[in-house]
């Protein structure tokens, strides 16, 4: 017989532990999900699956949010920014019953979740125009990995904005990850980036044509809705930290002062061991999970985020400026402080875990595909962002495969800014950047292609066929036309 691995094994729920959380769950009769209260360093609230179904609803719309010390009007989902976590395992259905209470049409899109592409589920060409509901409707696959996925509006054309406003919130799929006893043993702490640009009467303000072309940034960095919270690590403890870039355009370099990080998971996948990173870079749309350890002296670290130059436009128009232009030159010389992590009572000194979930590599692609990712003067549309010298169109088909085919995509970024590049549906691996091969084995939905540079990934696409999208993260990039069809044919 052959052996089940450990992810199908829990599928199958014959874990142990698979059985007694299935039992819990069977106790709570509730039709919807109930909102979990969440501590001060996560205020956003949780919703649970029960019974193998998480249903709830969902509204957006325009509130007078709390950051800590300043109050800003953001476009939130159920009040919040960041909107509450939902929380699901493998194999539950989900039914979000969703609202439009915007000025402007939206969508919801549930980045890095392997789920239908098509219907009520993750379909991005679902319009829901202002005061209109929309039932979303899909199953988790059974052998879904668990791990750090997110949701956020993706209308084309608002996308940048609509995050920018405030809309994103995790989606965390439970599963093996959470069964690794020191994960279990871990305090869990989820980090949500956003910035915001907001003026003295707590307005949201409006960014200038050459900043989204930059993409836009926020002066104000908020941590789960708060500036610079304040997080619990136990003197000898583990604290796992779940973080997502849910800011349309602005990179994070994170460092914990005299900490490193043992990064757990890439994106929504876990990694096969804990690799130790001082700085963890994240683009738009990424997510890391890390544990940070607790054996050093007592007392407060502050989480900062380090200066990163993603490139910048130079002139518009003729004569690109390579490098640092003239514009998006401000003060990201400067680290910014995120958050500040606080030694608490001590507990017994905990190890990291020496072995996470394996990974295979993918076999061979059937087919080879070059994507070349600039920005230039299109007819039809001036100045816009370009795949293979094309800016988006909603009534073409640019790419088409076949389902149950792997494929490998060359990346390459002929411009003067960084871009992370995003693929809906389907994870993949990286293979090689500039040739040489990846030293990391590892699923991600979202990767960095700096400026000169060519990265070559490969994508398994697997379950589901449907039309759906792939683009640039930095979303006034994709806004402005960096996005192509994707149809996986049956
Ligand atoms: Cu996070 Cu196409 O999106
Ligand atoms: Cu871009």
């Amino acid at each position: 017989m052959a052996k089940l691995n450990r992810r199908q094994f829990i599928a199958l729920g014959i874990g142990g532990a698979g059985i007694a959380v299935a039992g819990n769950w069977l106790r709570q009769k509730t039709i919807y999900s109930q909102p979990v209260p969440q501590s001060s360093a996560n205020p956003a609230p949780v919703y649970q699956s029960s019974d193998g179904l998480l249903e709830l609803d969902l509204e957006a719309r325009e509130r007078l949010v709390d950051l800590g010390n300043r109050q800003a009007s953001l476009l939130t989902y159920n009040g919040q920014s960041p909107a509450p976590r939902l929380e699901a395992r493998s194999g539950d259905k989900v039914r979000l019953h969703f609202t439009n209470n915007l000025e402007q049409p939206t969508n919801i899109h549930y980045h890095g979740l392997h789920i239908p592409l098509t219907g009520n589920a993750d379909n991005v060409f679902l319009e829901i125009e202002p005061g209109k509901k929309l039932t979303y409707e899909f199953q988790i696959p059974n052998n879904h990995p668990s791990g750090t996925f997110w949701y956020h509006p993706h209308l084309h054309g608002l996308v940048a904005e609509q995050l920018f406003g405030g809309l994103a919130g995790l989606f965390i799929v439970r599963g093996e990850d959470d069964e690794i006893p020191e994960l279990k043993a871990a305090q869990e702490e989820f980090l949500v980036l956003q910035d915001f640009s907001i003026n003295a009467d707590g307005r949201r303000t409006n960014s200038a044509h050459m900043s989204l072309m930059m993409g836009r940034e926020g002066e104000v960095i908020a941590v789960n809705g708060r500036l610079n919270p304040s997080i619990a690590l136990a003197e000898g403890g583990l604290l796992r930290l779940r973080i997502l870039n849910a800011s349309p355009s602005r990179f994070y370099r994170l460092a914990l002062e005299e900490h490193s990080f043992y990064q757990l998971a890439t994106d929504g996948n876990s990694l096969s061991e804990p690799i130790e990173v001082n700085d963890l870079l994240l683009t738009p749309g990424q997510r890391a999970d890390v544990l940070v350890r607790g054996d050093k002296e007592s007392g407060k670290y502050r989480l900062l985020n380090l200066p990163y130059d993603r490139g910048s436009m130079g002139m518009m128009g003729g004569g690109m400026m390579g490098g640092r232009g003239m514009m998006g030159r401000d003060n990201r010389d400067e680290p910014m402080l995120l958050a500040t992590i606080n030694y608490e009572s001590a507990v017994e000194s905990m190890a990291l875990p020496s072995r996470l979930n394996s990974i295979s590599a993918l076999p061979k692609p059937h087919t080879v595909r070059r994507f070349e990712l600039n920005h230039g003067m299109s007819p039809a549309v001036g100045m816009a962002f370009l795949i293979n010298g094309e800016p988006y169109r909603h009534d073409l088909i640019h790419t088409q495969v076949k389902l149950n085919t792997i494929e490998d995509w060359e990346l390459i970024n002929t411009g003067v800014m960084d871009h992370p590049f995003h693929i809906h549906g389907n994870a993949f691996q990286i293979i090689s950047r500039n040739g040489q091969p990846e030293p990391l084995l590892a699923w991600r939905d979202t990767v960095l292609v700096k400026r000169g540079e060519t990265v070559r990934i490969r994508i398994p696409f697997r379950d589901f066929a449907g039309k759906t999208v792939y683009h640039c993260h930095v979303l006034d990039h994709e806004d402005l036309g960096m996005m192509g069809n994707l149809m996986i044919e049956a």
